[in-house]
């Protein structure tokens, strides 16, 4: 695919009619799929369908954002959604000043334009508005999105073997629990 320029935008299904808010879980929900399908550990495995994937953007992320417990952020390219990440607020009483990390997808059609970078600066601006300080993740140990996450100045705390399955195989993975704390 021809590289074309993308925004980072905010998705703010409360903001959308119903109709676009539909469009939008098409396009996420097809990027999830392509991502598990592609082998990358995001929670799911195959046979994954496009329902599956709906499934987990109404039933969980959609339910999060209207709930306030989650930010959503989208990568357009002319119009059409081509990454997202997420940050999950919801975090024990003690932890306030700590956020997750999560489901950084970039379509396999528009890898290595630096979406995957720029949807991670603009999610550390999100954790400081929401006066979050450190930022916690974990990931497939030697994945790409790893070494994207040390470039960007994420510790790997440690490695835990055989944490879980492929999206591709019932063979175990190891995952790295990572961490960045955030200048104000
Ligand atoms: C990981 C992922 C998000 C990267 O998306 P991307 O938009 O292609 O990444 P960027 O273009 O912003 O890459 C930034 C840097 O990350 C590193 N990187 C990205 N993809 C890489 C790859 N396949 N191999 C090695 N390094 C890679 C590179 O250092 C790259 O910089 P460079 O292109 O200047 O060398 C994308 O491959 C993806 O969606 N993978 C599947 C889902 C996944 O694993 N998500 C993480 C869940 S924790």
């Amino acid at each position: 695919m021809t590289q074309t320029s993308f925004q980072i935008l905010e998705w703010r299904p409360q903001l959308l009619e119903e109709a676009a808010i539909e469009n939008d879980i098409t396009m996420l929900a097809g990027i999830l799929q392509a991502v598990v399908y592609g082998g990358a550990g995001v929670s799911f495995f195959i046979p994954f369908s496009v329902d599956d994937a709906r499934a987990f953007w109404t039933g969980n992320v959609l339910a999060a954002v209207r709930a306030g417990t989650r930010r959503v952020l989208v990568a357009r390219q002319s119009g059409r959604i081509v990454g997202t990440v997420q940050m999950n607020l919801a975090v024990p009483p003690n932890q306030q000043h700590r956020a997750d990390v999560a489901k950084l997808l970039v379509h396999p059609d528009v890898r290595r334009q630096g979406i995957a970078r720029a949807l991670m600066l603009a999610i550390e601006q999100v954790a400081r508005e929401e006066g979050r300080s450190l930022l916690t993740l974990d990931t497939v140990s030697r994945s790409s999105a790893e070494s994207l996450y040390l470039q960007l100045g994420y510790v790997a705390a440690g490695v835990i073997p055989r944490y879980a399955r492929g999206s591709l195989t019932p063979d175990l993975e190891d995952t790295t629990v990572m961490y960045k704390e955030l200048a104000p």
